[in-house]
Order: C-alpha cells, then structure tokens, then sequence
C-alpha cells in the first residue's frame, strides 16, 4: 500500500530522478483522460491534435493507481514481412508485461521502504536498478510500438519537421539512417538504439542504449527507438541483427515521431 497522498506517480518523479528518461514522470500524463477508441494514427497519418500521441501512450501505460501494458496499436500481424506476428506477440505480451509487473513490484517497495524510514543501502541500491531497468523497459517498449506502424509504402521516409530537424543535425536523411544503423548494430548485448530530443539546443541526439537504461543523458527525451534485445528479432532473423535493422525502417511511424517531436518542443517553450 501507498503512504496516504504519496501516489505511484509520486514516488516516481519525487524519489527517482532516473525514472524521468523521457522527460515527463512515467505517469504523469497518465491521469490526463483519453478518448475512447483512439488510436495513434497508422504511418502517413497526420495525429488528430499535435502532441497527441504521447498523450495517449502515457494514458494506455498508467490506470487505476497500477502501471499497465499497453495494447498493440495494431493487429499482430500488421508489421509483416518485417516483424512477424509471433515475435511481435511474445515480444508484447512477455516481454513487455515482465517490465511493467516488474515496475509495480519495485514500486511498491519502495514507497514501503519510504514509509519504514529505514534506507538499507544494499535494499536501496536494488530497488533504484529494478525501477530504472523496469521504468525504462516500459518507457522504450511502449514508445517502441508506437513509433512503428505498418508500411506507408516502397518508400518510408520521414517529412516535415522531423525531417527539416534531421537534415539540420546530421546532413541528410541517408547520413542519419547510416549513423543510427551503425549505432543499432554495434550495440554489444542488450540495449537500444535512440533518437532523441535534445531540449538545451532544441536539437536531436542519437545514443547507444545498454539494457533498458544505461548510457542516456538525463533530459533526454526519446522520440525514435529501436529494440535490439534478441527478444525482439531472434525468432526470425536469428543472429542477423543488420537484416532485422534494415527491415525495421520500412515500418518506422514517421508521423508519430513527428508528434513526439511537436509534443516535447511544445513542452520546452
Ligand atoms: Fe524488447
């Protein structure tokens, strides 16, 4: 049980800084209502307000006091040829659910341990990891499915301002996907490679990810993510990881990474 008045949210934002990596408290927008039935807008969709799509994810991701997984936004299937439905599944429905059971659990201690006013180093230590990894888990899973949508078609390629922002940072669009191919590849294990938004220099910066959490800036905020854990391609490209990162740019959501990138600049106006 919670201390009364300290909520899940709480014990997250005000006790965890590393919980803020991507820059809003995992439940913060999570209160705010979602419509009924929305759904985050298929790749070549304009979103039906700006910002609307971190909106709705956090609100999937957070209900009743618990964090949740969210659904697919998407049927299982959608994403084939380049991810196949049993990876896409098993990669949601265990994966996924694991961090977000994970979460509460550490969660939970947590506040207990807040409310003993016994700090255990050795316990504090151990709950701080599991709710980075786990937070962090939830965070670039639920972000992973959101930002991948089925093909637009032969060409996939991003506009507007998220391409005026890639040009600006790194040349071209080819020079971009070159450089977050390359970092996506050589990650050693398990980790990530991100696109996020930079809000010092209002500009964009590309990490290398270990596990769920290692290696990110605090600030960051994630806009483009894409999972290279063996879970997420091993069914069915194998050891070929450069196959699976090559498929997977013909299924990125530049319409929804747009969004992202609106949401953030309008929240660091
Ligand atoms: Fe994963």
């Amino acid at each position: 049980m919670l201390e009364k008045g300290l909520t899940r949210r709480d014990v997250l934002t005000k006790a965890v800084p590393a919980a803020a990596i991507a820059g809003v408290g995992l439940g913060a927008l999570a209160q705010q209502t979602r419509p009924q039935g929305q759904q985050i807008p298929p790749a070549g969709a304009t979103p039906a307000a700006p910002g609307q799509v971190m909106k709705t994810m956090a609100g999937q991701m957070y209900g009743d006091g618990q964090y949740q997984l969210p659904p697919l936004p998407y049927p299982a299937n959608a994403l084939e040829p380049f991810i196949s439905a049993q990876v896409l599944q098993v990669h949601h429905d265990a994966h996924h659910m694991a961090a977000v059971k994970g979460l509460n659990e550490a969660v939970t201690k947590l506040s207990d341990v807040i409310k003993s006013g016994s700090y255990e180093q050795v316990q504090l230590d151990g709950l701080m990891r599991d709710i980075s990894y786990n937070g962090g888990s939830h965070m670039l899973h639920s972000l992973y499915w959101t930002t991948l949508a089925p093909p637009a078609g032969p060409q996939n390629l991003p506009s507007g301002a998220i391409a005026e922002a890639i040009d600006s940072q790194f040349g071209s669009f080819d020079q971009f996907k070159a450089f977050f191919s390359h970092v996506a590849v050589a990650a050693k294990g398990s980790g990530w490679a991100l696109l996020t938004y930079e809000p010092i220099s209002d500009g964009l910066a590309v990490f290398q990810v270990g596990d769920h959490d290692m290696r990110i800036v605090a600030g960051m905020r994630p806009i483009l993510v894409l999972d290279v854990w063996e879970h997420a391609y091993y069914l069915q490209y194998q050891n070929k990881r450069a196959d699976y990162i090559n498929a997977w740019w013909n299924i990125v959501n530049w319409p929804a990474v747009t969004d992202l990138l609106t949401f953030f600049r309008q929240r660091n106006q």
